[in-house]
């Protein structure tokens, strides 16, 4: 049987066409919808996955023409995707509309809500609508309030029309803002309405853990305190801040990537079986999972976590300059853009195993990957290779880049000598299905309009979240000297500290792309 038919006898594709349906987006002059959404809605355009009666109604501060608004969303689909065809391009923009007013005022409300009413009427699309929040979190509460005021968020009876809310993260600051703005929007909106985005659950690569774990027998027994060594969770990126200076510096990398993107990655790895894949379900399953993590201890916060902050380095090809020196950045800031973590789970199935995350921005290469480290033979019958020296195997779930899966096992050399040779069963996306992951955000937004919210955050999962982290950025705000801020050269892999985290413990992270090595018996 050849690779291609293989395929095709166990394709089991559950992808449907969305809902009818109109997408109104906040933030619509911003940097988010040019550089994802955008291009996420063309994608899916491309795959015959946008509804058939559809349209996208921008809404922002900036006081322009609807012309100008079409040209630059014609300029980030070429930016993301390269020249089009006209046909198809002029096709989706004529799909656009856009609509300027403040955030506050309730007038621009007034007229967003004739704007929709006539889209809803133009493009016949059902009166479904679905709010797209691409705007810093202070603002939330406020335009789903006004959105409320002018009935725009009520649904129809069995929910027909439906109205649906979508919130791009941080979903609050903290765990007692989480909390605030959940109130405020539960007195407006009913829960069903709520999608919390973490583009990270839409990755094709982070999905895959679950069907990875759950529709194959064989991992399954393994993945448990009697056969894994330790986790590590990485997402390490090589650019700075960008030009986000100024909201990165009051977030920092353990609310940035922490808060949401490492633990929701982990939940995945680490969570129970599901009962279905029913949204409900998963969700529970994730935020158990949250919620058995260990509490950091607060006496030696230090020998748990280490913090870092990139700084310019002469002998790297970048040139970042020193966090501190980054346009929107406090000169004396000291915002950490690095994070390694230690992690236990006090469950059955994890007791006793480290999982270890690390996060960074400034570092030497983008890389994204969780590794499992399984346990190492009991005993080594191959004469000089001593127990200690045979590799342990370790699977890989390669997130970004070269997505893919690999395992690692030890093989003898072909000659003579009995020479033994750590090698990769590989599974690259690219190489089998011929494409690069589709963008997270086209998967997540055909989610929204399917209304499924499996890949979104619960309320709950979210106070999980936060009730971890806040007291680490209370002690870290409170007694910084119980974990200091370690500086690290920008094109390094962060702090000698993170590696001396895992190195007390007879570990070392890895370092993407792992040599294969060869151990002469
Ligand atoms: C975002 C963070 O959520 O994720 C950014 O705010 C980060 O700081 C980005 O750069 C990383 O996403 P990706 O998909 O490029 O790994």
């Amino acid at each position: 049987m050849d690779l291609e038919y293989a395929l095709s006898q166990t394709n089991v594709c559950a992808e449907q066409q969305a809902e009818d349906c109109g997408i109104i987006v906040f933030g619509a002059s911003g940097d988010l919808v040019h550089r994802k959404l955008i291009p996420a809605l063309y994608g899916l355009m491309r795959r015959r996955l946008l509804p058939p009666r559809f349209y996208i109604l921008g809404f922002a501060r900036s006081d322009i023409s609807e012309e100008t608004f079409r040209e630059r969303m014609r300029k980030a689909i070429i930016d993301a995707h390269g020249e089009q065809p006209p046909d198809m391009l002029n096709g989706f923009l004529a799909m656009c509309r856009y609509s300027a007013g403040d955030y506050n005022d309730p007038a621009a409300y007034n007229r967003l809500a004739g704007r929709c009413s006539v889209c809803d009427k133009d493009f016949d699309s059902s009166g479904n609508r679905l709010f797209y929040l691409a705007l810093p979190p202070e603002l939330h509460p406020v335009v789903v309030e006004r959105l409320a005021e002018t009935g725009m968020t009520a649904e129809g009876p069995d929910r027909n029309p439906w109205a649906r809310v979508v919130f791009e993260k941080p979903f609050g600051h903290d765990l007692q803002s989480a909390i605030a703005l959940d109130n405020r929007l539960a007195r407006v909106i009913a829960s069903h309405q709520i999608f919390r985005m973490d583009h990270y659950l839409g990755k094709e690569t982070v999905q895959s853990v679950l069907m990875f774990r759950f529709a194959n027998a064989i991992f399954e027994p393994l993945w448990n305190r009697s056969y894994i060594d330790h986790v590590q969770i990485s997402t390490l990126e090589s650019i700075g801040v960008e030009h986000r200076g100024g909201y990165y510096d009051q977030a920092g990398c353990l609310r940035d990537m922490f808060q949401n993107h490492m633990l929701q990655m982990l939940a995945i790895t680490a969570m129970e079986p599901p009962i279905s894949f029913y949204a409900d379900r998963v969700r529970e399953e994730r935020t158990k999972l949250l919620r058995s993590i260990r509490p950091w201890s607060m006496d030696d916060l230090g020998s748990w976590i280490v913090r870092g902050q990139y700084a310019a380095s002469p002998a790297s090809s970048s040139s970042l300059p020193d966090y501190n020196s980054e346009h929107g950045v406090r000169p004396d800031s000291t915002t950490e853009t690095y994070v390694a973590a230690k992690l236990l789970i006090d469950n059955w199935r994890w007791q006793g195993v480290p999982f270890y995350l690390r996060s960074g921005k400034g570092l030497q290469r983008k890389s994204s990957e969780i590794a499992v480290t399984f346990k190492r033979v009991p005993y080594s019958m191959f004469g000089m290779t001593s127990k200690a020296q045979m590799p342990a195997n370790v699977l890989i779930l390669k997130i970004q880049p070269d997505e893919g899966i690999d395992l690692t096992i030890q093989t003898k050399q072909p000659g003579p000598k009995s020479c033994m040779s750590s090698m990769a069963l590989s599974f690259k996306y690219q190489e089998v299905f011929g494409i690069t992951p589709p963008n997270a955000y086209e998967r997540l937004l055909l989610d929204c309009m399917q209304g499924d919210r499996t890949l979104f955050w619960s309320r709950e999962g979210v106070e999980a979240a936060w009730q971890l982290i806040d007291p680490v950025l209370a002690a870290w705000r409170e007694k910084p000297h119980l974990c200091p801020l370690h500086r690290y050269p920008v094109g390094s892999w962060g702090p000698e500290a993170a590696d001396e985290l895992v190195r007390k413990e007879g570990r070392r992270w890895r370092r993407p792309p792992e040599m294969a090595g060869t151990h002469e018996l």
